[in-house]
């Protein structure tokens, strides 16, 4: 199970210190949001904050999340910027099949975001070529929303899909993640969380993060067959 918490939530005035912050909870992975203001209506941070945060962070994986519109101009910044793994949209429709072999070909992971209102059948053209699928549990633009929990069975169709074509993408989710439904999407196959306002609004991070990969394993399907 990987904990990403999400930079979003982070004190904006202190991205370095923060991102410290969560490489020492014991996060596997640091969520770095980036919106443009025309994907989704708000405008988070770019390329030269990811760079900033990246030597505050060396030994934590960055997991950055493009909402935006024009991604392809975007990935090399990102990838020069620290980026282990780059995140679009399968909203972007034809751009996705170009944008996911640019990602590969520049060397890092390549990871599909499907929104709640997006069929997760939109992801099955792509499914072979992913390190990630993205199911977002929340509509993409702001830290903080309600989990919607209608997306839980388009967690449990990608898990087993992955299961059916013996791929083995990790399937993450993000929106509204926190220690009650950390445990929902578990229990429907997720194996990556991010989580921006459960973990950066606590004091003691390392803790949060600990209890919320406890609950994640508790309710991780595969472990419950082995518990039989
Ligand atoms: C929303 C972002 C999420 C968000 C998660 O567009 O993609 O990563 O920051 O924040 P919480 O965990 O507060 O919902
Ligand atoms: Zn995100």
């Amino acid at each position: 199970m990987i904990i990403a918490p999400s930079l979003l939530a982070s004190d904006f005035t202190r991205f370095g210190k923060e991102a410290a912050r969560a490489a020492k909870s014991g996060a596997e992975w640091l969520h770095l949001d980036i919106m443009d203001g025309q994907f989704v209506p708000n405008i988070s941070f770019g390329p030269a904050v990811v760079a900033a945060v990246r030597p505050h962070a060396k030994n934590i994986f960055f997991d950055v999340h493009l909402m935006c519109g024009q991604p392809e101009i975007l990935l090399e910044p990102f990838v020069k910027a620290g980026a282990d793994q780059i995140i679009v949209h399968v909203e972007l429709g034809d751009k996705v099949p170009q944008l996911l072999w640019k990602i590969k070909s520049l060397g890092k992971k390549v990871g599909l975001a499907v929104n709640p209102p997006t069929s997760i059948n939109a992801a099955l053209p792509y499914l072979d070529k992913l390190d990630l699928l993205l199911v977002m549990t929340v509509n993409p633009g702001f830290g903080g929303q309600s989990f919607i929990h209608e997306c839980l069975p388009k967690i449990q169709q990608a898990d087993a899909w992955r299961r059916e074509k013996k791929l083995n993408y990790r399937l993450e989710v993000d929106g509204g993640i926190n220690n009650q439904t950390v445990a929902d999407c578990a229990h429907a196959g997720a194996d990556t969380f991010v989580a921006g306002t459960a973990l950066f609004s606590k004091r003691n991070m390392g803790a949060a993060v600990a209890k919320m990969r406890k609950i994640a394993h508790a309710h991780d399907p595969a472990l419950a067959d082995l518990k039989v």
